[in-house]
């Protein structure tokens, strides 16, 4: 095992397992990066290795991807291998002898494989992201005696089922431990990284993943953006060597319209820009028509940058993209299909993008997108999630089609990790 140098707020919580004073719901919340997977895994394996080793345990993530990511990895990095050992394909690891099953919480078939089993102890890592349902069948096979469950999370909607059944619940006092954990607790991490964050956090966003409360989103998303325009403008003279040009395509229905728009990236992914984009209505136009201004478009691209685009159409669309694949052809155009990551991940990474001074546009090319970012806001009727209103009033085809163009780069782009 290699040295472990603890922060003061993790010792706080080690302070509580050394005397015996957590509960049967253990659950840490609060910033991104303020230390809680880090130190929920160290506590999870001194816990786990100090109970009986014929209980069964389990560790749980929203899917297992991200479970091995975020956890077994981790763990096994902070514990060494012989102490941790996992295989994602039997769905178990050996944790100090003990029996630990795997689950991704938002597959289906997980709520009825636990459907019935006696649990000892049970992990969960962002547990807000977790279905109601899969987590209280988890609570209920946590029965052997002296279970318990170890969460991280950051904060939601304040209507979370998390927040509002659990974390809120008087009744559960007895039951509940909550440690909350502020970025500023993470003082392993270098000050000017913790400040570029804060920056890069803004609205709804700053409130929840920096300040750890849990809120709800109001009014304009993009008012990082609306606030100032023009500061976003380059000329295409001002550009800097663009490594790859993305065009996101989002196919109108009978009210909306065809949005198309080009993003380039440079090569170090620190910077995205908005190159062009057009708004086509979709009354009257025919699939032949479409790829007439989609290759028109494309062809524009071309001439200026000298790149070949690579085209992300909405995937719901099999038929015209099977088209468009045949009319960009002689282009040299490949088209894929989106990617269509969660909306909210998509305005995070752009919000951040803005913030920290990596996102541009060419704002005479780029009109319509311009107007999608200031008329976009968020939906106040929507009660327990988030929702990017699309009622007609704001230009979310353009806004898609932007995304499109860039998230299957997000991870990249948006490097939380130093
Ligand atoms: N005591 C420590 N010693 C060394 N590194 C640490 C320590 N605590 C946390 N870290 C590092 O700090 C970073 C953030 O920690 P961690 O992933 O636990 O944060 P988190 O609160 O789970 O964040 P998120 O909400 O984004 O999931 C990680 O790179 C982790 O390895
Ligand atoms: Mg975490």
């Amino acid at each position: 095992m290699r040295e472990l140098g603890f922060t003061a707020k993790q010792n706080e919580l080690m302070r509580l397992f050394k005397q015996d004073r957590l509960k049967r719901l253990n659950i840490l919340q609060g910033s991104v990066r303020s230390g809680k997977t880090w130190i929920s895994l160290i506590l999870w394996a001194f816990w786990v290795a100090s109970r009986p080793k014929d209980y069964l345990y389990m560790m749980c993530a929203k899917s297992l991807q991200t479970l091995k990511r975020n956890c077994l990895f981790p763990l096994q990095e902070l514990i060494g291998e012989k102490h941790f050992t996992f295989s994602l394909s039997t769905k178990e690891g050996v944790l100090f002898g003990r029996k630990i099953m795997l689950e991704g919480a938002n597959d289906a078939r997980s709520e009825g494989k636990i459907r019935g089993i006696t649990l000892g102890g049970a992990y969960c890592d962002e547990l807000t992201l977790f279905p109601k349902d899969f987590f209280t069948m988890l609570l209920s096979r946590l029965s052997a005696p002296g279970a318990k469950l170890l969460a991280t999370t950051n904060p939601d909607v304040p209507t979370h089922w998390l927040k509002k059944e659990y974390l809120d619940n008087k009744k559960l006092v007895d039951d509940l431990l909550s440690v909350f954990f502020s970025i500023d607790d993470n003082t392993t991490l270098p000050a000017d990284y913790v400040e570029s964050l804060k920056k890069e956090y803004t609205g709804v966003f700053y409130d929840r993943f920096i300040l750890g409360k849990w809120v709800v989103a109001q009014g304009a998303i993009y008012k990082v953006f609306s606030d100032d325009p023009s500061s976003y403008n380059v000329s295409a003279a001002e550009l800097p060597h663009l490594d790859q040009i993305n065009v996101g395509l989002d196919f109108g229905g009978n009210e909306s319209a065809h949005a198309l728009v080009a993003c380039g990236i440079t090569q170090d992914y620190r910077r995205l820009f908005a190159l062009r984009s057009e708004h086509i209505p979709a009354a009257g136009m025919t699939p032949q028509g479409l790829y007439k201004r989609v290759y028109d478009f494309c062809a524009d691209i071309m001439q200026r940058y000298g790149i070949v685009p690579t085209l992300y159409g909405d995937s719901a669309e099999q038929t015209l993209i099977a088209g468009l694949r045949l009319a960009l052809k002689p282009l040299g155009i490949i088209v894929k299909n989106a990617l269509k990551r969660e909306i909210n991940d998509r305005i995070r990474a752009t919000t951040m993008l803005m913030a920290g001074g990596r996102f541009n546009l060419i704002s005479e090319e780029c009109g319509s997108l311009i107007d999608a970012f200031q008329g976009a806001v968020w939906d106040d009727k929507v009660i327990g999630a988030e929702v990017r209103l699309d009622d007609g009033t704001s230009d979310i085809d353009t806004l898609d089609a932007f995304e499109y163009s860039f998230e299957r780069y997000i991870p990249r782009l948006v490097r939380l990790e130093q």
